[in-house]
């Protein structure tokens, strides 16, 4: 964005905006968040109003990448998470530490614990240094509904219920963050994200994964991330996820249903189906475009006639595991395994 007078009295306003208690919905470079100062208990609970969210779903607090700020908002920090800010903040990186009790209970769902990231997005991050608070920001989508990468998706979801929505363009990653909770023994990776795990365990070693990344949580079962257990992502017709090789997948989706068919494909494939209700995620082999079009294409569903929607789905490495989770969870962990995961 330029630097012009007008831009800088925007930012001015949502720094403003913030600090008065009000919503605004901020750029990031995983999503756009739905931001409140993260100390003031009333304007998070406006948060929660806003999206239709469960109160006992934490919200992550957003901070610029300086070690001051994680030992105001953290308790009995290690070292890993210093070294984890050092390596990869500003960026798609959610630590789950010990909350100092200056974070109020509604923003972490009454847990004694926060998540705590830096975005990597210029506009949001002088925002939060104006507002000189730490900003909580769900994805600013409804909730239950794909998370918004443009501002005009914040608008269609929550528009009429905030003070402003700041546009910095499409979002660069389009899938959320990472989380990792750093309060065991051992790193557990709550949430597949935007930065990659792989390079996360080239720093910290193995981590371990908690189950809802994987499956479906039973009615009994308490997921680490309380919001790993709700329905997500889902367009209003079932989907069903159908894995292995890719030139076997098409065929396979090729063989059900029919025009009311919707098919979400790798572009390669986009001729294959019987079809015209056809989203192209991406190349089959570029999982940096398919993150930046998985929640779109499950957006545009919503605006086409179909009774179901089959997907092709990428493997489960680099940025491609966050793409198959958020097509799995759409599907509610309905899938097809022609092969086993490639
Ligand atoms: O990329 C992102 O992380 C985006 C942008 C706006 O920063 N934010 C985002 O927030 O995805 P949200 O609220 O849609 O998802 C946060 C997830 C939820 O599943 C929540 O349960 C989990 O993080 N979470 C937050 N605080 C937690 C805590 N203290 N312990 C465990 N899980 C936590
Ligand atoms: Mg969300």
């Amino acid at each position: 964005m330029p630097q012009t007078e007008g831009y800088d009295s925007q930012l001015d306003r949502a720094a403003e905006l913030i600090r008065s208690g009000q919503l605004v919905a901020l750029p990031t470079e995983t999503v756009y968040g739905l931001g409140a100062d993260a100390l003031d208990p009333e304007a998070v609970a406006s948060i929660y109003q806003a999206k239709g969210r469960p109160s006992d779903n934490p919200l992550i607090i957003h901070v610029p990448n300086d070690r001051s700020w994680l030992d105001r908002y953290c308790r009995q920090v290690p070292e890993l998470a210093y070294e984890l800010a050092e390596a990869f903040w500003p960026g798609p990186l959610t630590m789950i530490l010990k909350r100092d009790p200056i974070v109020p209970d509604r923003t972490t769902g009454g847990l004694d614990t926060v998540g705590i990231r830096c975005p990597d997005h210029p506009v949001t991050l002088e925002i939060i240094r104006r507002a000189d608070r730490p900003i909580a920001a769900p994805s600013a989508n409804t909730s239950g509904r794909p998370s918004c990468t443009r501002a005009a998706e914040v608008l269609e979801d929550v528009g009429g219920r905030i003070a402003a929505v700041v546009d910095g363009g499409d979002c660069r990653v389009g899938v959320e963050s990472t989380i990792i909770d750093l309060t065991g023994p051992t790193p557990c990776l709550l949430r597949p994200g935007g930065m990659p795990l792989e390079l996360l365990e080239a720093l910290c070693g193995p981590i371990q994964r908690d189950p809802a990344t994987l499956r479906q949580m039973s009615g009994s079962e308490q997921p680490r991330a309380p919001g790993m257990k709700y329905r997500h992502y889902a367009p209003k017709a079932p989907v069903t996820v159908v894995t292995g090789a890719a030139e076997k997948t098409a065929d396979y989706i090729a063989r059900q249903g029919g025009p009311t068919t919707g098919v979400i494909c790798f572009e390669e494939f986009a001729g294959h189906f019987p079809t015209s209700q056809v989203a192209v995620l991406g190349p089959l082999h570029d999982m940096t475009q398919q993150a930046r079009n998985v929640f779109s294409v499950l957006r545009s569903f919503d605006e086409r006639q179909v009774d179901q929607i089959y997907a092709q789905c990428p493997e489960s490495t680099g940025l491609g595991l966050a793409v198959a989770n958020r097509l799995k969870k759409a599907a509610g962990f309905h899938v097809i395994e022609l092969e086993g995961e490639r």
